[in-house]
């Protein structure tokens, strides 16, 4: 088949292709912000690998980890001008492009990792990945990271009143800074690559992540007191350049979407597994006090919460998404 030199990003890499002698490599530029140890970055290596395997080595599929090449502020508009092909964000951070996508940042959405993994393949997971397209994004999978846990340096966090007046970074999105004022704190927006360096000039005192996140930028070295809260979501929205994949003959999307599928089933049970395995390694590296909500502290912090719901619902015409909340409020 025939690909028009425009289609082709970046690099191109003479292929021999046996049905026309010589063809050109495709190659997909995929930008995330993690570290690769992290069930993101494991997970676009593997996505990688299967996609080279599919295609024969037709499509590379080249991954820029650890906000390399885009940070969370550049990655969407490098997505749009198809500087880079692929990027999968946390959906917190597409609020700006669609609110709908804040109902996944609702504290104690989800009961457990099946209750995830259910919804993101439900009728309804799938409307989130069209819900960017007249951006020119094509949605091709919701990748699941598991809960977040909270942090901080103030004191330990075991009930509500316990934020009060406390700085928690957070991802930018308005479902989330609604969670930290209902407890009383104060939300301060930081993108990934500066929580480090920000929480080293004291810019807050709390923070909310995955295990997985709090462990590969080492914040765990650099906090008092942690909850296992499993209060929150973190999903990754696989997002490709709409136009991109368009021309992309069918025979490879086909190939792409196989592997896309196959990388997400992997992934519900590899970030449990991450997740577990690098909590183990905190509670051994770090002097960091490790505390588990109970049951009754949970039902405080669900009661506190329980307002961000209605700020949602204020947010969406989106009946089935309203149904959906209503059934967990
Ligand atoms: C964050 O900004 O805290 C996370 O969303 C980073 C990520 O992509 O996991």
């Amino acid at each position: 088949f025939f690909l028009p030199e425009s289609f082709l990003s970046g690099k191109e890499i003479p292929y021999d292709d046996e049905q026309d002698g010589l063809s050109k490599q495709i190659v997909i530029r995929f930008s995330h912000v993690v570290a690769e140890n992290t069930p993101k970055g494991l997970a676009a290596q593997k996505f990688a690998r299967l996609v080279e395997e599919k295609t024969d080595g037709l499509v590379k599929v080249e991954v820029y980890p650890n906000g390399s090449l885009h940070t969370d502020e550049d990655e969407l508009d490098a997505l749009i001008d198809n500087d880079v092909q692929m990027i999968a964000p946390s959906v917190s951070k597409l609020t700006n492009l669609a609110p709908e996508w804040g109902l996944f940042d609702l504290p104690f959405l989800f009961d457990n990792d099946q209750d995830i993994e259910e919804t993101l393949s439900s009728e309804l997971g799938h409307r989130f990945l069209s819900l960017n397209e007249n951006k020119g994004i094509k949605g091709l999978a919701l990748w699941s990271n598991g809960f977040k846990q909270m942090s901080s340096n103030l004191n330990p966090l075991l009930y509500p009143d316990d934020f009060k007046g406390q700085r928690f970074r957070i991802m930018p999105s308005p479902i989330i800074a609604e969670q930290f004022k209902a407890l009383g704190a104060k939300p301060v927006e930081v993108p990934f690559n500066q929580l480090y360096t920000s929480l080293q000039e004291d810019q807050f005192d709390g923070q909310e992540n995955t295990i997985s996140n709090i462990y590969s930028r080492r914040i765990y070295g650099m906090q008092k007191y942690m909850t296992v809260s499993n209060h929150g979501f973190l999903g990754y929205a696989v997002l490709m350049n709409k136009e991109f994949w368009d021309k992309l003959p069918k025979e490879v999307q086909r190939d792409i979407q196989e592997a896309m599928s196959e990388t997400t089933s992997w992934m519900i049970s590899e970030s449990q597994r991450v997740n577990e395995e690098q909590l183990n390694l905190i509670a051994r590296e770090s002097s960091i006090q490790i505390y588990r909500l109970t049951e009754q502290e949970k039902m405080e912090w669900y009661q506190a919460l329980r307002p961000v719901y209605q700020k949602f619902l204020q947010t969406t015409n989106d009946k089935e998404m309203k149904e959906f909340v209503k059934k967990r409020m």
